[in-house]
């Protein structure tokens, strides 16, 4: 149903900013950790369109033993095309990206809203409900890839 592949991280931003961060700038949307070595992001497509997104770099939790983490960062569908597996097919995309490059854990700070996706996805929790200012309440989320 969607073409998934690699994107420029230039090519997150215009979703970052409408789903993510509409109050802020569109400076806010570009993180530092996009061009980082190892940092890759995924798009699905639809019919040509780009409707889901998500980014992911090299980064260790403290807290979690594993030496080689990934973090997801700034995951988003379109509300239009939600719940038709998108966001899905790009988590799994990267993942076998992931595993590819021979790290095995995966983590994100993830919006109490979007806990029951990410659950269904394989991640669990960690810790305590946070505030992640300006957004809103956060959660630790974490998935062991092998
Ligand atoms: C969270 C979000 C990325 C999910 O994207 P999506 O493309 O709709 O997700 P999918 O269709 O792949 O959903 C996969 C599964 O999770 C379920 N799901 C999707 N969103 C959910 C939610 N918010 N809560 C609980 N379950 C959810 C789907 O029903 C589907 O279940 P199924 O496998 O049983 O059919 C999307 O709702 C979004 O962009 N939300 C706003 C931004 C946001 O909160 N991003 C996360 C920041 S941490």
């Amino acid at each position: 149903m969607f073409e998934v592949k690699m994107i420029n991280p230039e090519m997150t931003y215009a979703i970052r900013h409408k789903i993510l961060r509409p109050h802020q700038s569109i400076e806010a949307c570009k993180y530092t950790t996009d061009y980082e070595e190892g940092a890759f992001h995924v798009g699905a497509f639809y019919k040509g369109k780009l409707i889901s997104i998500a980014s992911f770099c090299i980064e260790k939790h403290p807290d979690f033993q594993f030496e080689k983490q990934y973090r997801l960062r700034a995951m988003a569908t379109l509300e239009e095309y939600r719940k038709l597996g998108a966001g899905k097919a790009v988590v799994n995309f990267a993942e076998s990206i992931i595993k590819e490059r021979n790290f095995d854990f995966l983590w994100c700070k993830a919006r109490t809203t979007a806990q029951g996706y990410y659950e269904k996805l394989g991640f669990r929790t960690y810790g305590e409900v946070f505030d992640y200012p300006p957004i809103g309440p956060h959660i630790i989320m974490y998935k062991k890839l092998r």
